[in-house]
């Protein structure tokens, strides 16, 4: 079956979950977080000109599981699962992988809103663009603001909710996947692919907002570009899903090396019973030691 196929028959059948994975040895990783392998395809991801396993699996049975336990505990201790569950019913790595990000989102971006909590990206969105606006320096002409991996544009709805028309404000979306892209330029967002984003000249935005993105891992020299993007006391607001603080050490991290100073750290009230940091960065003045 193809990857689609597989999708659409996980829609179908109520108890199958899809895991994606760049390894091959899928019947053994989905063991380990308790599932067996119905089916499966490799296929090349959009970018990075790299195979992924997309796999159709479903819960085991307590007697296999208890067996696999054993088999496990018997075995290497190298086989731990490492796989993060996004919208509901996808198992990708915990990791965070561009390619594989890429070839989740290509295959599922018609269905996207389907499947997220879209209201919950909508407000969380809200949260992070009323911060990122409320603390940036304002400009002569339209403040820029960044939305670092658009999705489908529900930050342009956000935007409105604010009270703002796009004169005042200007989103530019960028996204890793083309089809999202495409769906939020249909929404009324400025879109720019990811290639051309990364040419935009540096102190072009008053803010930037990264929603619901961060967890499936973004590259380092992505967020150093985001960051000098950004002018001088420029605001980027973003939440962390599904993390943890080992995550948000090495994220503050890569952003202080970019002159980006954690000012903000709060759990988000739009998903109260999971890791939601809703986290602010301020770019330095260019004055300041770090
Ligand atoms: C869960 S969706 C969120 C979309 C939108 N911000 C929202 O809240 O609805 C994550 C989006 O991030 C994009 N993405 C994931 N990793 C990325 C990366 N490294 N660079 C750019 N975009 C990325 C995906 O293609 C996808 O559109």
């Amino acid at each position: 079956m193809r990857p689609d196929e597989l999708i659409g028959r996980m829609l179908r059948e109520e108890d199958t979950v899809i895991l994606f994975d760049r390894r091959n040895d899928v019947e053994q990783q989905a063991r380990l977080i308790g599932y067996e392998a119905l089916d499966c395809a490799i296929t090349s991801s959009p970018i990075g000109n790299a195979n992924v396993t997309v796999a159709l699996l479903r819960p085991m049975s307590e007697n296999a599981q208890r067996c696999a336990t054993t088999a496990t505990s018997l075995g290497s201790r190298s086989g731990r699962p490492s796989f993060v569950k996004l919208l509901d019913r996808f198992y990708i790595p915990k990791a965070g992988d561009p390619v594989i990000s890429a070839l989740f989102f290509q295959l599922i971006a018609e269905r996207y809103e389907e499947l997220a909590a879209i209201d919950v990206n909508r407000q969380t969105a809200e949260i992070l663009l009323r911060a990122a606006l409320k603390e940036s320096p304002s400009c002569d002409g339209p403040r820029k603001v960044l939305d670092f991996g658009c999705g489908t544009g529900c930050a342009v709805g956000a935007l409105m909710a604010l009270g703002h028309d796009g004169r005042n404000v200007e989103l530019i979306g960028t996204d890793l996947c083309e089809s999202m892209l495409s769906i939020a330029k249909g929404r009324g967002e400025a879109v720019v692919p990811l290639t051309e984003w990364r040419a935009i000249p540096g102190g072009d935005f008053v803010a930037a907002i990264s929603c619901f993105v961060l967890h499936y891992g973004v590259p380092a020299d992505d967020l150093a570009c985001i960051a000098q993007q950004l002018k001088p006391g420029g605001i980027f607001s973003a939440n962390l899903f599904k993390g943890d603080e080992a995550k948000l050490a090495q994220l503050t991290s890569t952003l202080s090396m970019a002159d980006l100073d954690l000012i903000w750290n709060e759990q988000l009230i739009t998903t109260p019973d999971t890791y939601n940091r809703h986290l602010l960065f301020k770019k330095r003045n260019g004055r300041e030691v770090s």
